[in-house]
């Protein structure tokens, strides 16, 4: 079959589309049609995400695909239309062996190019804004990183979930306009974005900051907040971990929570079904729209990844592995 593969540790630009052994585990057997690409990907080129497997490994962490076979446990059937997460590698390649528990039938509205850019955004941002950010209806959001994979996937979910409001924060006046598509209610840049957010609230501030970007904005995060406002620490594609003075958090009674999906997921066995469960229902309901991805063949994997760690990706991105 034919892969997108890391064979050294030297980034984006060294990884190689080649043929490849079908893998050889247990579990259900997919078709791929679509993989999705994420900041982890490119971490793990450099082998600096926090799971570091030894080269050579295939790279995706989330598919689309149609079902060639499933062990008689399983909820999927073969010819099912499927989704499905390897957390964390093996999804670029033609075929991908999944545990049972972590594939889910698609929606027939989504087709496999957006259904590959679902479930690692979106179950993410789904289970911070609902679980860890405690979002009311009504409620102001402020997005980081808003034009990018969780950024746009926060833009979809969180009027959907009963935000009123929907602040983008981007960096260049074209990501603006992904972050309108996506449905930011107003789009600010990254430069001056607190005074702006502030402005836009009538001094209030905002009651949730979605932060997959961390870095040297954070405190001004913090100050953007609203009293019992929460920023919901989710990665930290800007480089630095920020450090917080916890005098701020006592002085507005604000919090500074924690997002980890995947160690959610691990420790909360039948989270990811729950969590699935609630999101195909908005899918198939057309309630919320799926995403609609940047799209790359799987030979131009390379690029496909590096443009999330050059930032000129726009939008999610996505390898259509088979047509
Ligand atoms: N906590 C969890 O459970 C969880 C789950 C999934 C992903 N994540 C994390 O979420 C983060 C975002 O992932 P993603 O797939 O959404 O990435 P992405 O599509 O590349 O988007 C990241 C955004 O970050 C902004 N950014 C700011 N400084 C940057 C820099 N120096 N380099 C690159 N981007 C920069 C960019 O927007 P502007 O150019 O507009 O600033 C970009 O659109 C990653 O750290 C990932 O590991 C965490």
């Amino acid at each position: 079959m034919r892969a997108a593969r890391v064979t050294r540790l030297d980034g984006p630009d060294a990884v190689e589309v080649a043929e490849v052994d079908e893998p050889a585990r247990d579990g259900v057997v997919v078709e791929v049609h679509a993989a999705g690409v994420a900041f982890p990907d490119a971490l793990l080129t450099r082998g600096l995400y926090q799971y570091r497997p030894e080269p050579p490994f295939v790279l995706g962490a989330e598919i689309a695909g149609v079902v060639r076979s499933a062990p008689d446990a399983a909820r999927v059937r073969p010819g099912d239309r499927v989704v499905g997460l390897t957390m964390l590698t093996g999804g670029m390649a033609e075929i991908a062996v999944l545990p049972p528990d972590r594939v889910f039938k698609l929606p027939d509205n989504v087709s496999f190019e957006s259904g590959a850019g679902v479930l690692f955004n979106d179950l993410t941002v789904y289970f911070a804004l609902s679980v860890r950010g405690r979002l009311q209806t009504g409620e102001t959001v402020l997005v980081h990183g808003a034009a990018g994979g969780i950024g746009t996937s926060a833009l979809r979910l969180a009027s959907v979930l009963g935000a009123s409001r929907v602040i983008a924060v981007v960096s260049t006046e074209e990501k603006a306009q992904i972050a309108t598509a996506a449905g930011a209610t107003d789009v600010v840049l990254a430069e001056g974005f607190k005074d702006a957010a502030k402005e836009l609230t009538g001094g209030r501030g905002v009651d949730i900051v979605v932060d997959p970007v961390g870095g040297d904005r954070f405190t001004d995060s913090l100050r953007s907040l609203a009293p019992g406002g929460r920023l919901l620490v989710i990665g930290f594609t800007g480089g630095d971990i920020p450090t917080v003075k916890v005098n701020r958090l006592l002085l507005n009674n604000i919090d500074v929570v924690g997002v980890g999906w995947g160690a959610w997921a691990g420790t909360h066995p039948g989270a990811l079904t729950e969590q699935w469960a609630a999101l195909e229902q908005l899918l198939a309901s057309g309630k919320l729209s799926p995403p609609e991805p940047v799209v790359y063949p799987l030979e131009e994997a390379a690029a496909a990844i590096a443009s999330l760690e050059n930032r000129s990706a726009k939008g999610k991105v996505v390898l259509r592995v088979r047509d």
